[in-house]
């Protein structure tokens, strides 16, 4: 049995006053029955990790350098994520895809530095909507998902997030069809490749999801739980989605 996972994914909003938001998540979900996980700027992290040690609540960052150390000016390592409290980071987000030129196989190399640092790597893959519809989306993410996961993949130490970018920030969702389709491929995909182990990786939607569509989404098969980017930054907005992946 996989334990679902609700992950919010603040991006580049937040400042100190927001532990206040994370206090009221911990406060709402004391034993929660799935993992809940707040990924914040990097600023946030040693202080949402310290107020976080006695709850439910797991902290990871955004984004790693592959290498451990060295003359990389502005950007922080796996190694550092975990020394600050950090026990996950999202690697490959479409915004940093697009906006960086991360290609899989930097993701890839960052994915590895991420095992090294015993954090949780959280993958992101998905297709733009040109791709989508020039019908190329499986064989889109397929290939982000083959070039982008390393060997050393585990159920344990990595997350797939399947985040469509045109889903991403916009209110528009695929049909359940369609996230189901994507998942069951995943699914194969990693089955095909790690054997029985490709069954205990956690699969996660991201894009638009919301209180409001979180329990149809949590339905769909193969869905293990949400990235949630804007409707995770209040306890407000989130706690109904960490609710509706409880009941699912
Ligand atoms: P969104 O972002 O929930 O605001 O669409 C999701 C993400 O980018 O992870």
């Amino acid at each position: 049995m996989r334990r679902k996972l609700a992950a919010g994914n603040w991006k580049m909003n937040g400042t100190l006053t927001r532990v206040t938001e994370v206090m009221a998540l911990c406060a709402a979900h004391q034993t929660p029955s799935v993992d809940v996980l707040i990924c914040p700027p990097a600023t946030l992290i040693p202080a949402l990790a310290t107020a976080t040690t006695d709850h439910a609540v797991a902290i990871g960052g955004q984004d790693c350098h592959a290498a451990v150390s060295g003359a990389h000016t502005g950007d922080i390592s796996a190694h550092m994520l975990a020394d600050a409290g950090a026990t996950h980071v999202i690697i490959g987000h479409s915004e940093r895809r697009a906006d960086r030129g991360e290609t899989s196989a930097d993701v890839h190399a960052k994915a590895l530095a991420a095992h090294t640092a015993t954090l949780t790597a959280v993958i992101c893959i998905g297709e733009t909507l040109a791709q989508r519809e020039a019908g190329e989306t499986l064989d889109v993410v397929g290939t982000q998902l083959r070039d982008s996961t390393p060997d050393s993949a585990t159920g344990e130490n990595t997350v797939i997030a399947y985040e469509p970018v045109w889903a991403i920030g916009t209110g528009k969702v695929p049909t359940l069809e369609q996230i189901g389709e994507v998942h069951a491929a995943l699914r194969i995909a990693l089955t095909d490749r790690f054997g029985a182990d490709g069954n205990a990786f956690r699969i996660l939607y991201g894009g638009s999801v919301k209180a409001s569509n979180a329990a149809e989404i949590f339905a769909v098969p193969d869905v293990d739980g949400a990235l949630v980017g804007g409707a995770s930054l209040t306890a407000e907005d989130f706690s109904p989605i960490i609710t509706a992946l409880e009941n699912a």
